[in-house]
């Protein structure tokens, strides 16, 4: 799961689908395509709307999205159009671009919708992205299970 600074959505969508594929053997992630926030916890407002959906995120810490991630990752969920072409260009191979994808895609196929980027916008911003995340994540989960 890829945003921009990996403290408010790509956390949020960490945590979201641990939540559904707990019991499964299946490595979930995040990371940002910009370097800002590493090593800091997720913005209050995402621990605070995981909490109230009782999901803890509160002990991810950012990191920045690398090139080893195309190898150690079968998909990788970039949050907006902008973090879809920032990870694309690191991509050196067919393989590692087929790779990337827009999250909403999932709930939206083909319509190539944006989590919207919540960081300098109020509270609500918040509820609006976990339900946008939460659903994809139910298409994740029903996908890699059958
Ligand atoms: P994120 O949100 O990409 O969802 O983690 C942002 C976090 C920080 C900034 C922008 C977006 N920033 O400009 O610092």
């Amino acid at each position: 799961m890829v945003c921009l600074g990996n403290i408010c959505r790509s956390p949020l969508a960490e945590g979201v689908l641990k939540s559904k594929v707990a019991s499964r053997s299946i490595l979930v992630d995040s990371a940002g395509t910009a370097a800002y926030h590493v090593g800091n916890s997720p913005d209050k407002r995402s621990i605070q709307i995981a909490k109230t959906y009782g999901i803890d995120i509160s002990e991810q810490r950012a990191r920045a999205f690398s090139k080893d991630d195309f190898e150690n990752f079968d998909i990788i969920y970039a949050m907006d159009r902008s973090n879809y072409n920032n990870i694309l260009r690191l991509a050196s191979s067919v393989a590692s671009k087929n790779k990337v994808q827009l999250l909403l895609n999932e709930s939206f196929p083909g319509e190539d919708r944006e989590v919207p980027d919540p960081y300098y916008g109020g509270k609500e911003g918040f509820e609006t992205i976990y339900q946008l995340i939460d659903t994809a994540c139910d298409r994740i989960a029903v996908k890699i299970t059958t």
